[in-house]
């Protein structure tokens, strides 16, 4: 039996730093409300006709993944991509990265669900490890939202929140099962794919031609920006968290007190905060990085991870918790022996 184990990680955000007051500058807000709400302090905008688009980012990112896991682009297998974000309606941006990274024709997998993105993809890659089919897996999770937020007072409720950037891993086999990915959670739950989601220009009710014919006639349209209705996200999202953590403990056997790294999704540092006091957890054994970058989504758990890594927090033999909840509702868990 095999298991797979992070070989290598890398993360990049965009050099453009945009604080809250750089924001209260266009629209109806400020630097007390976001903090409070939020615990956001700047997050990192792409911009735009640079080579900061999604795949764009995930690239950079993967080029620093493959060298610290010390194999050739040759080495990989298998890409997955996660992303709500992409260039492209389609093709994804599993096949823009090798192309840009001159990848063999090895399969390249785009995953959609959002915050809980790189989770879910992490979990597809353990299992293609897993059953042997694969040896090494390039995993990214990369967004680029700036471009497509209501960046008006309309949607502050939203636009604060996320920022640009990309994370990815390799994931390689071993049969030390002692170290690795122990178990993976998935969850969702379609009865609220409308409480946070972006409707056009889809296939389902509106595409392009009718969002530019209500414009057209004089009609305010704001099907093309992400919706969100905050409270309730908020409300399922501190219940499921909690649920998947201790799922995925309960799987293994183990117990709250001995997580020693949790990265949890970067929705809101109150969620993160809700968590780490249900499972009385310190603040050395929580990662969290969303003062600096917002709300990245299918990146935030990569960059994070990648910046706890390279700050020395987490060590060999570390029991390592990754969580999230987002847009689906999706949410997951993956527990890993580090
Ligand atoms: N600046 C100033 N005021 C604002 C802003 C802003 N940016 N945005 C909203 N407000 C105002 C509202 O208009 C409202 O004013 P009113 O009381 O006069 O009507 C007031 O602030 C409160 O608004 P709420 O939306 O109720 O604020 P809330 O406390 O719920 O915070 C937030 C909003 C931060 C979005 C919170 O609901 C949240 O974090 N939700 C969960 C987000 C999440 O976890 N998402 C999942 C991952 S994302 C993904 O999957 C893509």
């Amino acid at each position: 039996m095999y298991t797979s184990r992070i070989i290598g990680l890398g993360h990049y955000v965009p050099d453009n730093v945009v604080t809250n007051d750089d924001l209260s500058k266009i629209m109806d807000t400020n630097d007390a409300w976001i903090q409070e709400r939020t615990g956001i302090k700047e997050r990192r905008f792409a911009v735009k006709g640079t080579e900061d688009t999604t795949s764009g980012m995930g690239v950079k990112a993967a080029k620093i993944a493959i060298e610290r896991a010390g194999i050739d682009k040759d080495d990989i297998d298998f890409i997955i991509f996660a992303t709500l974000s992409p260039d492209y309606y389609f093709p994804g941006p599993g096949v823009m990265v090798q192309k840009e990274l001159d990848i063999k024709t090895v399969g390249a997998l785009d995953v959609r669900n959002q915050c809980s993105g790189f989770v879910y993809a992490i979990s597809v890659a353990d299992q293609f490890i897993k059953t042997g089919m694969y040896k090494n897996i390039l995993v990214i999770g990369s967004e680029l939202h700036s471009h497509g937020l209501d960046m008006t007072t309309r949607g502050r409720a939203v636009s604060v929140i996320f920022g640009d950037g990309a994370g990815a891993a390799v994931l390689t086999r071993s049969e030390d099962d002692s170290r690795g990915i122990l178990s993976s959670h998935l969850h969702s739950q379609g009865e609220h794919a409308e409480e946070l989601s972006l409707i056009a220009p889809g296939m389902g009710k509106r595409w392009v031609n009718d969002i530019i014919k209500d414009l057209d006639n004089g009609e305010e349209d704001t099907s093309y920006f992400p919706y969100m209705n905050g409270q309730f996200v908020f409300k399922n999202a501190v219940v499921r968290f909690s649920e998947v953590i201790m799922e995925g403990l309960l799987k293994n056997g183990l117990k709250k007190e001995d997580i020693d790294m949790l990265i949890p999704h970067q929705a809101n540092l109150r969620i993160a905060q809700f968590i780490q006091k249900k499972f009385g957890l310190g603040d050395d054994q929580v990662y969290n990085n969303i003062m600096r970058y917002g709300n990245t989504t299918a990146a935030s758990i990569p960059i994070a991870l990648t910046e706890a890594w390279e700050e020395g927090k987490i060590k060999e033999g570390d029991t390592v918790v990754l969580a999230a909840f987002g847009s689906g509702f999706t949410w997951g868990s993956v527990i890993m022996k580090w």
